[in-house]
């Protein structure tokens, strides 16, 4: 795992970029994984200038969503499709026709339950994932597989936990209107991308960032199965890492990183 600890959410923006750029090959189709969040949106704002300046090719690139809720009208505008759309196709160039969202229109369990099972072959199906990037949420959640999700979880259907939905309020008119149920890529389909590229910003996110990177291998705590993947880069602002213990030793590891 590397640990990057920069000054500010714009330095973090531009140290995932660069992050994420290098695990998309380098000719052929791409697959990045994407997560909604107020996180990674200067992650996304630097792709597209990437994009812009032509050293990432969106021709060939397909986008893969970590999660969905259950039960929105489709097009509700705070569909994680709808707002994929709007912060990753419109910003980094990517195609809407090549935007991968799990389907949470199903009216019952087994209609979702296959729509997660269609998710995985999705995926399967597009090669697998370069580089999933991941923000985290202040209970330690990745895409929305919430404390106690099983560490070896593929897509399926999850309750949200109260305080996501409380979090996640403040994108629609009342916490009473935010759905319960989501579609998930599990801990497992995480754990199956090539690269994962975690962002975290400010103060409230620094207990679940040291959780999750000097914290014990737990499903309390999603977030700490990056311990467990081959290849993990965390990029934080200072506020965020603030509560590592191991901060010198990232610092140390981060400067020696060839290129930098
Ligand atoms: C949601 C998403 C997660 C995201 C989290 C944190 O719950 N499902 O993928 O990481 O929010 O969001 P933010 O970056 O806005 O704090």
């Amino acid at each position: 795992m590397e640990v990057l600890i920069v000054p500010t959410p714009d330095d973090v923006a531009v140290e995932a970029a660069a992050m994420v750029l290098a695990a998309l090959p380098a000719a052929g189709p791409g697959v990045l994984g994407l997560a909604t969040g107020s996180s990674p949106l200067g992650l996304y704002r630097e792709l597209g200038r990437a994009a812009s300046s032509g050293s990432l090719r969106t021709a060939e690139l397909s986008g893969v969503a970590l999660d969905e809720y259950v039960g929105l009208p489709p097009g509700h505008p705070q569909s994680y499709r709808a707002t994929l759309e709007r912060e990753v196709c419109d910003v980094v160039g990517l195609s809407r026709d090549r935007l991968h969202v799990p389907d949470g229109s199903g009216a019952d369990l087994d209609a979702l339950t296959a729509a997660a099972a269609a998710y995985e072959r999705t995926i399967a199906g597009l090669g697998g994932v370069d580089v999933q990037i991941l923000g985290i949420g202040a209970n330690g959640h990745l895409g929305f597989n919430e404390p106690g999700s099983a560490l070896t979880s593929r897509t399926r259907v999850k309750r949200l936990s109260d305080r996501t939905r409380e979090d996640n309020a403040r994108f629609f008119a009342a916490v009473d209107e935010v759905p319960t149920h989501c579609l998930t890529q599990g801990l497992g389909t995480i754990l199956s991308a090539r690269r994962l590229v975690l962002v975290a910003t400010g103060e409230s996110k620094a207990l679940a960032i040291s959780e999750a990177l000097e914290g014990p291998l737990t499903a309390s705590c999603p977030g700490s199965v990056l311990q467990w993947h081959a290849d993990a880069v965390v990029v934080v602002d200072e506020e965020a890492g603030s509560l590592l213990k191991n901060r010198s030793y990232y610092d140390a590891s981060a400067a020696g990183l060839p290129g930098r």
